[in-house]
């Protein structure tokens, strides 16, 4: 029988951890049959272009701006990780550089954000393709401090969930966001999402329980959002 996989997404962008992912033995048979399918590249028309923000591939000049962001013990406050050093940060660039495509679930497509007057690396966007039998995905974002609180998040994640829904052709969409994260909580709230749950203390993070709000929109839900 097919079963939940029991994947715990691994990390490089959002509420999301570097545990390494762990595969559950029943999740074979749901697999299988997709590994042995060729691999087709998936990506949006980089770059893409919004009001104010441009989203583009990752690159190897962007490491002083992305170390900026992910060294900030403000930003990584509810986050699994802790603030990272230059190494981590260059390993977490190659990885987010090879993200510019996603080609089977478990990858993570990885956006820079940047200012379009200016060309500022200001965010990190990403969406994990958790199932492919299921069509889920899971957006993430991170923002520089110096620029929260302008909408820029939200302004971001929209593409990023119409190239979910229709290039990905996934049917939901989730975030997750630790209880006391409420700037999170609201950019998931703007962008239409459902508040489906929330998890009491179920998770032990940096010497203490914590707990989690799952919002999440389905394909149906982001078509009306765009009519509105
Ligand atoms: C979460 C994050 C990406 C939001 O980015 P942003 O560009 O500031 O988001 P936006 O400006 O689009 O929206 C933020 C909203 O939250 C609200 N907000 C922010 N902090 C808040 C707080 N402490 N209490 C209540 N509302 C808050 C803002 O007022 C805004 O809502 P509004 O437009 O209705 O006024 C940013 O704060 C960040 O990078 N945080 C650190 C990393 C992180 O926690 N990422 C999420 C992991 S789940």
């Amino acid at each position: 029988m097919c079963r939940r996989s029991g994947f715990k997404s691994a990390e490089i962008g959002g509420r999301a951890s570097n545990r390494a992912p762990v595969q559950h033995p029943e999740s074979y048979e749901c697999v299988a049959p997709v590994l042995a399918r060729q691999l087709t590249e998936h990506a949006p028309g980089w770059p893409i272009e919004t009001a104010r923000l441009l989203l583009r591939p990752f690159q190897t000049d962007d490491l002083d701006a992305l170390y900026a962001i992910h060294s900030d013990d403000g930003v990584v406050r509810y986050l699994y990780n802790n603030s990272r050093t230059l190494g981590e940060v260059r390993e977490l660039l190659d990885r987010k550089i090879a993200g510019a495509v996603v080609q089977r679930e478990g990858d993570w497509m990885s956006a820079a954000v940047v200012l379009r007057e200016t060309r500022e690396l200001i965010g990190d966007l990403s969406l994990l393709w958790s199932s492919e039998v299921h069509r889920q995905g899971e957006l993430g974002f991170i923002f520089h401090p110096a620029h929260h609180g302008s909408g820029y998040a939200t302004e971001a994640s929209r593409p990023m969930l119409t190239f979910a829904f229709d290039t990905l052709g996934l049917h939901r969409v989730i975030g997750r966001t630790e209880v006391r994260n409420l700037g999170s909580a609201r950019v998931l709230e703007k962008l239409g999402m459902r508040r489906e749950a929330q998890l009491v203390e179920n998770e032990w993070v940096k010497g203490e329980w914590q707990s989690e709000l799952v919002y999440a929109m389905l394909a149906g839900e982001w078509a009306d959002e765009l009519t509105r």
